[in-house]
């Protein structure tokens, strides 16, 4: 067919836990894709934190599959910073994916490049978006180029839901929820004896946690309400990890003293449109906040469709690989978009 796009560039920044189960996914998938929807994939970069692989023609799966393994026998260039990334995707076609699974807060004005000159975004990177207003609003002109599914809620559809009711014409009231898996972990982790500190350096074992556990922590990632004192926010990552044992006895109280009156702790986050509260509370052990396991997110979603029965969206919001299934999930809805 004339004119319809046959092969689709990528340049993907950040190849960690995610970055990397993303990469074996589309390397097991991609022949699959090129059959279904006649579109092969090209990556033709890889970005890390200093250095970088490019090929305007695409990596080779051998390549690709030495960053899964880490193998560092590869010609990796230095970075000399966004700019020159930016230089790069100038030698790849437009209508590309930039698809960002750092975890770095510097990439931004990448994105919002790549958008402006009409190409398409997929992140998992959360700090993307919960960094200045003023940065997250410069994405909202791009809603159907930009994907950001795994930004809440890891792999479950959330995003997609609150914008298919909001597109149907429906009217959000309030969503309420747990929206950390690794919040969420934390605490059910508690609940089985394990002390503060345990359970935290479990989740970052587990890829839950971002590479700084106190981003997790902190509650940035469902509005703030820190679950550390103030002046640990001055340690480094490492020191915090030595350190956060001195919050254990604090949490075994809170948490004794909940279950003396059959509650626990959950970490709920209660949006609507004049308010957003998030604070760790004690909740009913039997109800669909307290029975959480691990990192189980709950999305309970109160709209005028919704009213008596809200929507209630449940299941892993943590996570390597369903984070990774989530990000190439968006990256089909790209090709499906290509080929409508
Ligand atoms: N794990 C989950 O369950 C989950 C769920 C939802 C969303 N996420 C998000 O997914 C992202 C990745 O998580 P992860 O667990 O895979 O983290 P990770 O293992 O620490 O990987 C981060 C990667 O980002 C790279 N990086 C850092 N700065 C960069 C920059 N400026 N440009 C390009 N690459 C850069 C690092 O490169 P080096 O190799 O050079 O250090 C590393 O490869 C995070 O933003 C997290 O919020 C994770």
């Amino acid at each position: 067919m004339p004119g319809v796009q046959s092969s689709l560039n990528i340049i993907h920044l950040g190849p960690g836990n995610v970055g990397k189960a993303f990469l074996r996914i589309l390397l097991e998938q991609k022949k699959l894709i090129q059959s279904v929807f006649g579109i092969k994939i090209i990556v033709s970069g890889i970005v890390r934190s200093d250095k970088y692989l490019f090929s305007r023609d695409g990596l080779s799966d051998k390549e690709i599959k030495k960053v899964i393994n880490k193998d560092e026998n590869l010609r990796w260039l230095n970075t000399p910073g966004q700019t020159h990334i930016k230089q790069l995707m100038r030698f790849i076609p437009k209508k590309s994916v930039l698809l960002d699974t750092s975890a770095s807060d510097k990439t931004v004005d990448l994105l919002i490049y790549q958008l402006e000159r009409g190409g398409f975004a997929v992140v998992s990177n959360k700090k993307t978006l919960i960094s200045e207003l003023s940065d997250r609003k410069k994405f909202n002109p791009f809603q159907q180029s930009f994907f950001y599914e795994t930004t809440v809620g890891a792999g479950l559809p959330v995003i997609s839901t609150v914008k298919d009711m909001i597109e149907s014409g429906d009217k959000i009231e309030e969503i309420e929820g747990c929206f950390s898996g690794t919040l969420g972990f934390i605490f059910s982790e508690l609940e089985k004896g394990s002390p503060f500190s345990g359970a935290v350096l479990a989740a970052k074992e587990l890829g839950y946690t971002e590479p700084d556990p106190r981003d997790d922590l902190s509650g940035i990632d469902v509005a703030r309400k820190a679950l550390y004192p103030e002046e640990m926010k001055r340690l480094s990552a490492d020191e915090f990890l030595s350190q956060v044992h001195r919050l254990d006895s604090g949490y075994k109280k809170r948490l004794s003293n909940a279950l003396r009156e059959r509650k626990t702790l959950r970490y709920v986050a209660v949006v609507t449109k004049n308010k957003t509260e998030v604070s760790l509370k004690e909740v009913q052990i039997s109800g669909d906040i307290g029975s959480l396991k691990g990192p189980d997110n709950i999305i309970k979603i109160r709209s005028e469709r919704y009213k008596a029965n809200p929507m209630i969206i449940k299941g892993p919001g943590a996570g390597i690989e369903v984070t990774a299934a989530g990000v190439f999930a968006d990256l089909l809805k790209i090709i499906r978009i290509l080929r409508a």
